[in-house]
């Protein structure tokens, strides 16, 4: 071959490469470093690094981590005096070695907390002060030992209810409701340098975010350093919930508080919803699982884009929100992890994430790179009202 036709082939190849190859090389956390720092609930075949590839694509894509199950209570404190730290610790090592952002997921919450710690040797819900102790004696040991390494807490979970009201969990029928004001004194006091967060689903219905904001309001008039809010982000595709105007109001009106917002557990559901599957024909039973589960070997290429297309929607959302957002973390890496393959149905096949099963990025990944490497809209400050219609 001649000089000539090498070089040419040579520069056909280096095309080639920089079409497909480059733009899915690119990692998801350099696309948006100016923006926020994107994060990955991770498990333990992840960051015991026993699944070798899948801590790869964690330590490529995301700079900042998060604990799907191993510093909830149930794992870390399974029995009275009881601490389990050998999954927390693995998980603050691996994401100190990566220089990752890391954060604690969660001290207070009513769901995965074992059901000694709401019962006295009666089996009663305890007195005032033995919940009070029970709930300092976790936070001082839990945040003490990780102290100036874990760099921000979800400290209370899930405290409100869907009308606003605060939800009526056993913290709050034993303590009352300054339970929310100890447990951040607890964990100021055991890291005082540690972000504190409060983190909630369903924040862009505005009945419940009002009864969000009502209690940062309250959090802060008791002198509590909220640092930010977290929007949990479980979204959906179907019935388009919540819609980006939605997520830019719930954004808008925590940035207004003085507080800024992440994004803490992201993924959109592409499922059908949970209908009448108790149908005592067995048939009909079948077919009405068929189509609660109508994908169960691969998402089809219509529905990749779509599924492309809404997350693309969602992050235009934020980042026109850079200002006042500074993380978004995925719930879980490869559509293998999520918790949607087992909820609300168990047994189902989902594919709510940016990576498929065998950790291939999905088209929604190649969007949001693309989105990435765009030029920025203008921001949206956190005194500036929302005008997200100008952009859609
Ligand atoms: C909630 C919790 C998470 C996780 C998800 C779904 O949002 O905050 O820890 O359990 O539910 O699994």
């Amino acid at each position: 071959m001649n000089h000539f036709i090498f070089k040419i082939k040579l520069l056909a190849a280096s095309w080639l490469l920089w079409v497909t190859v480059l733009p899915a090389q690119t990692a998801l956390k350099d696309a948006f470093q100016n923006d926020f720092l994107i994060g990955v609930a991770v498990n333990q075949s992840q960051f015991f690094e026993t699944d070798k590839s899948e801590a790869a694509l964690v330590k490529t894509h995301f700079n900042s981590i998060s604990p799907e199950n191993d510093l909830k209570w149930e794992r870390i404190h399974p029995e009275p005096g009881r601490f389990d730290f050998s999954g927390a610790d693995r998980y603050v090592a691996f994401g100190e070695t990566n220089k990752m952002f890391i954060i604690g997921h969660t001290l207070i919450w009513h769901s995965q907390t074992p059901s000694w710690v709401f019962q006295d040797t009666n089996g009663r819900l305890p007195k005032r002060d033995e919940m009070l102790a029970r709930m300092r004696e976790h936070i001082t040991t839990v945040v003490g030992r990780y102290r100036g390494r874990i760099m921000g807490w979800d400290v209370v979970n899930e405290a409100v209810d869907e009308d606003g009201s605060l939800r009526a969990t056993p913290w709050l029928k034993a303590i009352g409701e300054d339970y929310l004001v100890k447990a951040y004194q607890f964990a100021h006091a055991a890291d005082p340098e540690a972000e504190l967060y409060y983190n909630d689903y369903g924040l862009e219905n505005p009945e419940k975010r009002a009864g969000a904001v009502r209690l940062i309001k309250k959090l802060q008039a008791a002198g509590i350093k909220i640092s930010a809010v977290g929007l949990q982000g479980h979204y959906k595709l179907r019935s388009n919930f919540p819609s980006p105007q939605e997520v830019d109001e719930a954004i808008s009106d925590f940035a207004r508080l003085g507080v800024k917002v992440m994004i803490t557990e992201l993924d959109v559901d592409v499922l059908p919803s949970e209908r009448d599957t108790l149908n005592a024909d067995v048939s009909a039973r079948a077919r009405s699982e068929d189509r609660l589960n109508p994908f169960p070997k691969r998402l089809p290429a219509g529905m990749q884009q779509k599924l492309a297309a809404r997350y693309a929607e969602i992050f235009a959302v934020f980042l026109r929100h850079r200002d006042n957002i500074t993380r978004v973390t995925f719930w879980g890496l490869t559509d293998a992890d999520s918790w949607l393959n087992d909820w609300p149905i168990v047994g189902r096949t989902s594919y709510p994430l940016l990576f498929d099963r065998a950790g291939r990025p999905k088209p929604a990944f190649e969007r949001l790179i693309e989105l990435g490497k765009s030029p920025r809209m203008a921001k949206v400050s956190a005194a500036q009202p929302s005008e997200i219609s100008e952009k859609f």
